[in-house]
């Protein structure tokens, strides 16, 4: 059995999908692990430690791949790379399959069976190979470090000889993986912190972590949460309510975090240009919603935007931003997965289709697009 770790293609992507500590655990499922050469360099994994974890290290794609049963990768791979990789091959990733129908085609006519993590259910076994969890929350603890960097003045509370600095104000938007991350780091900088969001089941942890709770809580917001434990898209006079409250409570805010979704929906528009023109100079807002569309008016995908005298970090990939916290998990998400795809004693592939787990992420197989959410409907 042999796995393949290829470097990533995207230029933005600094990430790898194993690091030497999780290749000595996939040699010990029996498998013969090939690197290529440089795909740890980014997130300070080096060749020689791939090497001496026992992989195999060589220079380009086509050969890491060649022939190999388990492809691992942070991004989809390209058509070109998936022309050496054989069919019936295990390609693991984030595949991004939302509205990238041609790409997952691509990956159908590679013949290969083709996993996305991040359709991995929610379910007590398989929080050890939540990707989403994993790098959502790095980026929250990243956006707070983000906006402290941008932002020009101190933001704990300090009381000094030469005078009181008075604590910076952080009003977190959308408090689930991400945003429960990023109230506690600014927690612990010392920020007065408040948050919001419309599932009720945010308040209490919200304020478990010292935080103050800050929504329309009415008829509606009691019915927010789907089975999954996801928001629903909120009707019209909710979000004016909600506007209403949040523009009066931005004004007085010095740094906003947002990180507002709703899976399979743009992100909801939650600040508006007025509600920025509304700080004051020298406020700082991370969209980090900037990917999927955006919660704030004005952000730019990449960029730090300015609005008058308030800057937008619209950065992306932001668990990236610290590549090698961020493959150290990202890379133990993957093995997990991997352990429950192989059958140790035989030290072969064995995709068990009737487990839930690969139910749930199985996109292509034998020449076709297999998941229900994204094969093409029958004429
Ligand atoms: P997400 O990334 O889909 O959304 C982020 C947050 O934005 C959510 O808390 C959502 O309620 C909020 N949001 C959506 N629309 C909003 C609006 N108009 N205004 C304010 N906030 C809005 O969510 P994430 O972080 O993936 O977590 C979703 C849920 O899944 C949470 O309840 C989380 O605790 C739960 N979860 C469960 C896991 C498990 O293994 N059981 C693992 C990870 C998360």
């Amino acid at each position: 059995m042999k796995i393949a770790v290829p470097a990533e293609l995207a230029e933005a992507e600094s990430r790898v999908a194993a690091t030497p500590e999780t290749v000595k655990k996939l040699i010990g499922l029996g498998a013969d692990v090939v690197v290529q050469a440089g795909a740890g360099a980014r997130s300070r994994f080096l060749d020689a430690d791939y090497q001496a974890a026992g992989a195999k290290v060589l220079k380009t794609a086509a050969a890491v791949v060649k022939d190999a049963d388990i492809v691992l990768h942070v991004r989809r791979p390209d058509a070109k790379e998936l022309s050496a990789v054989k069919a019936g091959a295990v390609v693991i990733g984030v595949m991004d399959p939302y509205g990238h129908e041609e790409a997952i085609g691509s990956l159908a006519t590679a013949g290969v069976r083709a996993f996305a993590m991040e359709l991995m259910p929610r379910i007590t076994r398989a929080q050890v190979m939540d990707v989403l969890s994993s790098q959502a929350n790095l980026a929250g603890y990243q956006a707070v470090i983000d906006a402290a960097e941008t932002y020009d003045r101190a933001i704990p509370m300090m009381m000094t000889a030469a005078g009181t600095v008075p604590a910076a104000r952080v009003f977190v938007m959308g408090a689930g993986v991400a945003g429960l991350q990023a109230i506690a780091t600014a927690r612990r900088l010392g920020a007065q912190v408040t948050a919001t969001d419309v599932r009720p089941a945010a308040k209490e942890q919200v304020e478990s972590l010292g935080a103050k709770f800050v929504a329309v809580e009415d008829e509606e917001f009691k019915q927010a949460q789907d089975a999954r434990g996801y928001a629903k898209e909120m009707s019209k006079a909710y979000q004016e309510k909600q506007a209403a409250l949040v523009a009066n409570h931005i004004a007085k805010q010095d740094i906003v975090i947002t990180t507002a979704l709703i899976p399979g929906r743009p992100a909801p528009r939650l600040v508006t240009a007025a509600m920025v023109e509304s700080m004051r100079p020298g406020s700082v807002i991370v969209d980090l919603a900037v990917e999927r569309g955006g919660n704030v008016e004005g952000a730019v995908a990449g960029e730090i935007a300015l609005a008058g005298e308030v800057k937008i970090i619209g950065f992306t990939n932001v668990a990236g931003r610290i590549p090698s916290t961020a493959s150290s998990l990202y890379a133990r998400n993957i093995l997990a997965f991997v352990e429950t795809l192989v059958d140790k004693a035989k030290k072969e592939v064995a995709v068990n289709d009737e487990d839930e787990l690969v139910k749930a992420t199985l996109l292509t197989k034998d020449g076709a697009i297999v998941h229900p959410m994204f094969k093409p409907k029958a004429a």
